[in-house]
């Protein structure tokens, strides 16, 4: 039976979603199969604390595309969106990949249709084409080097200074690293649903109140959030600074799940979520890859499913730009 009949009947039956019964021991339960079956858990930054506080690794998209790669483990369950899942799959095809919901998606990888890239392209012959690890293999195919945020300026710097580049498809981050770097650029225009979703106003109303806060950024938030920054950085350079820095207080201007791994390395000082437009609502959750739970997560591990699948074709392709982005930043001990 193929992966997806496979994953297909076991979601439509309703066992992927199904609610665990509250006897169990789903924490134990999960740390026992995935000793069983040699698998280990990946979490993003963004995942529920629960997940985070499970996982075999926790970190930002390079480092668990870096763990992808050199895990021996059997089973990899990434507890993220689409695209890490699919990248682990590209970089380790011999391994079980699993997500626990394959709903996980991304506003941002969305927002660059491989159709739509190949016919843009075609207008920027010679140019290279670096991509965010935030899209699909098929984007990733087309690209000459894949970055995240940890190592985007970096990348950028290793081409020959009159190189013509193409970046996609995140314009706030395209447009930091292009004033970073000033480099001749053309951007894609797309963007997170979470990150440009910060209200400037409500960010300043707070500082207002807590002047001595300093604001960190990611770098997929808006200008305006990014000009009023003390510090902008990836998931991991943001937890890195709070680690560093002396302030007590800090405004966070990225997803909001990355402040549970603040707390616990800094218990002694002060994390607020920077809040979005959206007055009703405080928080500053991506509703994707808020959609794994422990109880999806063991059910995934218990059925093995579901499973991400990448034609062997495509996978050949897209793992080359991959596998640079892994080269260049080992050159830089990214
Ligand atoms: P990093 O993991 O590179 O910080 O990116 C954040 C993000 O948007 C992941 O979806
Ligand atoms: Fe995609 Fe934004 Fe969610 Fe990251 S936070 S997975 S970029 S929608």
């Amino acid at each position: 039976m193929t992966k997806n009949i496979y994953n297909n009947i076991l979601l439509k039956k309703g066992f992927i979603d199904a609610k665990i019964d509250p006897a169990i021991d789903v924490v134990r339960e999960i740390k026992e199969m995935a000793k069983q079956k040699q698998a280990v858990i990946l979490a993003h930054y963004y995942q529920k604390e629960e997940i985070q506080d499970i996982a075999d690794f926790i970190g930002d998209s390079l480092y668990l595309s870096q763990q992808a790669a050199k895990t021996n483990a059997k089973v990899i369950v990434f507890c993220g969106v689409h695209f890490m899942a699919e990248t682990a799959k590209i970089l380790s095809p011999e391994k079980k990949v699993l997500l626990p919901d394959l709903k996980a998606g991304c506003s941002l990888a969305d927002s660059c249709k491989a159709e739509d890239f190949e016919k843009f392209l075609k207008d920027y012959p010679g140019y290279k084409v670096i991509s965010y690890i935030n899209t699909s293999a098929e984007i990733k195919a087309l690209s000459d080097i894949i970055c995240t945020s940890s190592n985007a300026v970096q990348i950028i710097r290793s081409l020959p200074a009159k190189e013509k580049i193409v970046f996609a498809p995140d314009k706030n981050l395209g447009n930091y690293i292009n004033g970073l770097t000033g480099r001749e650029m053309v951007i894609w225009n797309g963007a997170c649903h979470v990150h440009e979703a910060f209200s400037l106003e409500r960010i300043l109303e707070i500082k207002k109140a807590h002047p001595e806060a300093k604001i960190i950024a990611h770098p997929e938030c808006e200008k305006p959030v990014l000009i009023i920054a003390d510090y902008i950085g990836s998931t991991s350079a943001l937890l890195k600074f709070t680690l560093q820095d002396d302030s007590d207080s800090y405004i966070v201007a990225t997803e909001s799940g990355i402040i549970h791994q603040m707390r616990k390395a800094n218990p002694k000082k002060v994390f607020i979520a920077a809040p979005p437009k959206d007055s009703t609502c405080g928080c500053s959750d991506c509703s994707f890859m808020k959609l794994n739970s422990l109880d999806k997560l063991y059910n995934c591990l218990k059925y093995e499913a579901p499973e991400i699948s990448v034609e062997e074709g495509l996978r050949k392709k897209a793992e080359v730009s991959i596998r640079r982005m892994l080269e260049i930043s080992e050159k830089y001990g990214i």
